[in-house]
């Protein structure tokens, strides 16, 4: 018996899924018994890299959702509200669904996992984080034994191919931001991106199968790079560090080693020693390094999008799905539990204020006596501690100073911004930044 796909969407990703089950010589022999006989775009007359039999391709995406025929609805038209209305609709009607849909799935993850796992299908979304690395299902299968303690995601490849230029260039992210547009790095709409919140959408979801339970996309702390100067970068170089764009997922479990009741999660650039594993991690590529306890640290590393790449995840879901089916596994008695939902509850995330962490400084000041005697003065009225403290430059406008400090509570170290901010030889604070 053969297994059908309706495919909506055929855009980069889309036509990527198509060539590889097209073309399944050498692959997974499943990818055999496994046929895309729905097409929806929004123009089917007009042409394509990949061809379809007549009546494959439709503009009817609605009725492909309802079709009895089909085994598996492959969601790929991204966005949030429409996409979300296909989801749900395929799963009322009983049908599978994987999707390479972060937003959705970070945004409305409960509903559609409710549903799923009322209905009994599965709702898989490999490709929704670091493209075609793959991390979800490591995360719920072979690393499931472990008690996951952080994640940590280099997942976003545009800021990383901006800030990995700025670093190699010397150059402001303005710049570098309008020509990653032009050569199509970039998005011309790039908020998404450079804001962290595509970083955000998906360290919701790592957090959420590593540390088991539902989260609140509005509970993730989320700063994205614009502020980021190339005299930063450069400090940063000098200091020993490389500055990334981290989207962090930590929990401190409790002695009995459960699940933590309440986690951090955010998204920052921050100040990365040279020797640490993700520092290295240049240009569009993603990573995903785990803590996990017995194994300790492991590393996904590779390309964060892209056609190919995205599509070889979409497939690897639609060939589990299937495999699953085919095992006979009821999907009325929860179905196969390595592949669906398993929690339910959501898992509180921890306030900023309490986030500890060492911070970087760059503060402009008057070049007079004393000022580096202040600044120090205030951070200690603060109960801040500093490790380095650096005059890097004094110029026409002053003296710039860096500061590193020791690990702060984020509450305690504003505090002491703003008494450093109050000082008369304080002429501004351009950055501050966290460092690893
Ligand atoms: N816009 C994303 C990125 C790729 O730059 O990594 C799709 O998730």
């Amino acid at each position: 018996m053969g297994y059908n796909v309706g495919l909506l969407g055929l855009g980069t990703v889309g036509t990527g899924t198509a060539k590889i089950m097209l073309d399944s010589v050498g692959r997974h022999p499943l990818l055999e018994e496994i046929s895309i006989v729905r097409v929806g775009v929004r123009n089917p007359d007009k042409a394509r890299e990949v061809e379809f039999e007549t009546g494959v391709l439709t503009d009817d995406l609605a009725s492909i959702v309802t079709d009895p025929n089909i085994d598996i609805i492959v969601e790929l038209i991204g966005g949030v509200d429409q996409a979300l209305d296909y989801i749900l609709t395929a799963i009322d009607h009983g049908k599978h669904v994987v999707t390479a849909n972060k937003a959705v799935i970070s945004r409305h993850g409960d509903e559609i996992f409710t549903a799923a796992n009322a209905k009994g299908v599965y709702v898989l979304l490999e490709a929704a984080v670091a493209g075609g690395i793959p991390v979800l299902t490591p995360l719920k299968q072979a690393l499931g034994v472990n008690r996951i303690n952080r994640v940590t995601g280099i997942i976003n490849g545009t800021t990383n191919y901006i800030l990995t230029r700025m670093k190699n260039e010397g150059a402001n992210f303005d710049d570098v931001l309008a020509d990653a547009q032009r050569l199509g790095y970039a998005e011309a709409d790039p908020t998404a991106d450079v804001d962290g919140l595509d970083a955000a959408d998906k360290i919701t979801i790592l957090a959420s199968l590593a540390f088991g339970g539902r989260i609140n996309l509005k509970d993730v702390y989320c700063e994205g790079i614009r502020k980021i100067a190339a005299a930063d970068i450069a400090y940063a170089e000098k200091l020993g560090f490389t500055i990334k764009l981290l989207a962090i997922a930590q929990g401190r479990r409790p002695a009995s080693g459960a699940m933590p009741d309440e986690i951090e999660l955010k998204v920052h650039p921050t100040l990365l020693p040279k020797h640490h594993p993700l520092a290295t991690v240049d240009g569009v590529n993603n990573a995903v390094l785990v803590e996990a306890d017995p194994l300790g640290e492991v590393m996904f590393y590779g390309p964060g999008a892209g056609e190919g790449a995205t599509a070889s995840a979409v497939v690897s879901d639609i060939v589990s799905i299937v495999a699953t089916l085919k095992s006979g596994t009821s999907t009325n008695d929860n179905g196969n539990p390595l592949l669906r939902c398993s929690h339910e509850h959501y898992t509180r995330v921890a306030s900023m204020d309490q986030s500890v962490s060492r911070f970087y400084a760059r503060i402009l000041t008057q070049d007079r006596p004393s000022v580096i005697g202040q600044i120090g003065l205030a951070f200690g009225e603060h109960g801040v501690s500093l490790e380095s403290v650096v005059q890097i430059d004094v110029h026409d406008r002053g003296a710039e100073i860096v500061v590193i400090t020791h690990k702060v509570s984020e509450g305690e170290f504003q505090a002491a911004l703003q008494a450093l901010n109050a000082l008369e030889a304080v002429v501004s604070i351009p950055s501050v930044l966290r460092v690893w």
